[in-house]
């Protein structure tokens, strides 16, 4: 299946290439001047949208396809990569897209609370990208 395949990979690239671009601009947009930081999330939620929504959903179907027939259900790497998917787009849902979200409308009314929601995120966005390169790992070393 070269074209699943081929696909699939698409897919990581969008959503590693978008994790890592927030994993950047994160740390930017915190110390950023206003003008600057509205920039820097209006950025950020554009590529949210582009990369790591379409990424990770081409990634879902292409990685399903891929597995049915071709893979044993029980099968260590796939299992525990997508377990670890599931948990980096659970981060993401969660947390880090609500906050990006809030972010592009503006400052919220509490700042000190807004500014230590940004904070977290820089560190859980590190987290989530650091699980997605677990998962790119499990997939092409296949180690059980
Ligand atoms: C629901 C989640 C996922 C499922 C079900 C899944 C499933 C699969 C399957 C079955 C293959 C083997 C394809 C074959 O050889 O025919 C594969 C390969 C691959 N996957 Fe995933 N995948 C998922 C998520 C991811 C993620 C999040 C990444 C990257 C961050 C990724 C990166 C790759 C890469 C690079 C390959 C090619 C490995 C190689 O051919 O050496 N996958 N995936």
């Amino acid at each position: 299946m070269p074209i699943l395949l081929t696909l699939h990979v698409l897919g990581a690239v969008f959503l590693l290439g978008g994790m890592t671009a927030h994993a950047l601009l994160r740390p930017a947009a915190t110390s950023a001047a206003a003008d600057a930081r509205n920039a820097l999330y209006q950025l950020a939620w554009r590529i949210q949208v582009v990369m790591v929504y379409t990424g990770s959903a081409l990634l879902l179907i292409t990685g399903v396809l891929l597995w049915v027939g071709r893979f044993k259900l029980f099968t260590g790497w796939l299992l525990l990569g997508v377990l670890l998917f599931i948990a980096a787009m659970g981060l993401d849902g969660a947390f880090l897209a609500p906050t990006l979200r809030r972010a592009r409308r503006g400052p919220a009314g509490d700042s000190d609370r807004s500014s230590g929601m940004a904070a977290s995120a820089v560190t859980v966005q590190l987290v989530a990208w650091f699980l997605l390169l677990v998962v790119l790992f499990l997939m092409v070393a296949r180690p059980f």
